[in-house]
């Protein structure tokens, strides 16, 4: 172990953050491990996974933390954001709630984490098309308007989502 901790080149860490219910478990399971889970339990606490990836020749350890959207489950504190150079913003393309919440999560980025912070928005469960409720359109616009990076994507049939992890750690790099 000590042996392949030492062919890490950088560790680079990275929040999940967004509504309850938007997939942030899922999208973390799928690009971590390339599994989806259909009886996902809503998170408690604070949780996280790692991938390692060859970006240019360097190995880079993607740390990624994952936490509950729940309010009553929520005590982020600054430890959550602390050191976190890259914040995947998550809402769900059928439920417009979630999307309008996404102001509220781009001020507790801005309250809480690094400026330098590289923010993607991220519309998941892109595979339900048909129950649509946030035009990609307003989401682009949203995101342009906030400078953040964006992309559909869904979880479950794994569209965009090793795309956008690897931009963000792109990015960041
Ligand atoms: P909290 O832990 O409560 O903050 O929720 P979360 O954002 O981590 O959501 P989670 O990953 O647990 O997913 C919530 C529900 O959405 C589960 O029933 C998932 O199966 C479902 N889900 C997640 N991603 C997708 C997706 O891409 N497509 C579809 N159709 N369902 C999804």
């Amino acid at each position: 172990e000590a042996e392949r901790a030492a062919e890490i080149d950088y560790v680079f860490k990275i929040v999940v953050v967004g509504d309850s219910a938007v997939g942030k478990t899922q999208l973390l399971g799928r690009f971590t491990k390339d599994e989806f889970c259909f009886d996902s339990k809503s998170t408690i606490g604070v949780e996280f996974q790692t991938r390692t990836i060859t970006l240019n020749h360097k190995r880079i350890k993607a740390q990624i933390w994952d936490t509950a959207g729940q309010e009553r489950y929520r005590a982020v504190t600054s430890a959550y954001y602390r050191g976190a150079l890259g914040a995947m913003l998550v809402y769900d393309i059928t439920n417009r709630q979630t999307f309008d919440h996404v102001a509220r999560w781009v001020e507790e980025l801005r309250a809480h984490a690094d400026n330098s912070i590289v923010v993607m928005l991220i519309g998941n469960k892109a595979d339900l098309a048909g129950r649509r409720a946030v035009s990609t359109e307003d989401a682009v616009e949203f995101a342009e308007e906030q400078g953040l990076f964006f992309s559909e994507a869904s979880a479950l049939s794994g569209e965009n989502v090793e795309s956008a992890f690897l931009s963000i750690l792109e990015e960041i790099y």
